[in-house]
């Protein structure tokens, strides 16, 4: 405070005029705390925040801003809107923090003007789509713990980043396990499918439906027969108990008919 004061003396005490528009711009040129600003010749602010042990993205961030870099933190997760409202940002650096979180909604406002995204080094498992919702941005993705599964197979295609970005996507873990996809980057594997066990499992749920109701319908056939039988059977029973003559003769009748 007290540095800020003398500052500002310092300059009412000088009076060339000159002297006092450097002032101003100096006190201009604050930005975020933790971070280190600086603009460069083509009028673009750039914002250094690497190596600070943030574990937070600083809210203010000036609108205007065009880099920023915020390697080498803390950071474990980019909620939604972090950086909305920097329509400027031309690239983003959020490499080696340990992010394994990023909210659907992450970079949004980013879609026109953000070009160059750095997630590299992270902590990142799961692929989601709707974290990266129409960046088009070329994105650094390796030196990450991917998990891959149908669910990124899926992903695949709702993603418009630039295609190359997804090569960085190199499996660490893989559901299911036994395909040979770990170690290799998903993208360039196009034999591999992941859904396939989905798509056989659901294959035999469906046989075993089918066959539960044909049995179904086979075993009420077999009990309608049966209960016929027996009635057919009583009914003889029946007859034969009768005492008279005239039974016999009907009874032999219906024998006949019966079979
Ligand atoms: C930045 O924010 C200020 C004040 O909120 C606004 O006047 C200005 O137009 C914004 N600039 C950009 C580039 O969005
Ligand atoms: C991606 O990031 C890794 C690790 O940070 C780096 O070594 C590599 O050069 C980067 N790749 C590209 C294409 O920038």
């Amino acid at each position: 405070m007290s540095v800020a004061v003398d500052y500002v003396l310092m300059c009412l005490l000088l009076h060339s005029l000159a002297l006092l528009t450097l002032c101003l711009q100096h006190s201009a040129s604050a930005c975020s705390k933790h971070c280190y600003c600086s603009e460069s010749d083509s009028g673009g602010k750039t914002l250094r925040c690497s190596n600070q042990r943030l574990t937070e993205i600083p809210r203010d961030i000036p609108n205007d801003t065009r880099r920023v870099y915020l390697d080498f933190n803390l950071l474990t997760s980019v909620p939604a809107d972090a950086f909305a409202g920097l329509s400027h940002l031309v690239e983003l650096d959020l490499s080696h923090n340990d992010i394994s979180q990023l909210q659907p909604g992450a970079f949004r406002g980013l879609s026109s003007s953000l070009r160059f995204l750095d997630l590299s080094a992270n902590k990142l498992v799961h692929f989601n789509a709707d974290s990266f919702e129409g960046l088009r941005a070329r994105a650094n993705l390796t030196d990450n713990p991917w998990h891959c599964d149908c669910n990124l197979q899926m992903a695949m295609p709702r993603v418009d980043l630039e295609p190359v970005s997804l090569t960085g996507i190199v499996c660490q873990t893989s559901e299911p396990e036994e395909t040979a996809v770990r170690g290799l980057a998903f993208l360039l594997e196009p034999d591999v499918d992941l859904c396939v066990v989905m798509k056989r499992t659901t294959d035999v749920a469906m046989l075993v439906v089918m066959f539960g109701w044909f049995t179904m319908v086979i075993s009420y056939l077999v009990y309608y027969v049966r209960a016929n039988q027996e009635d057919a059977r009583r009914h003889l029973e029946y007859l034969k108990s009768l005492p008279s003559r005239q039974a016999k003769s009907e009874e032999s009748s219906t024998i006949s008919t019966v079979v």
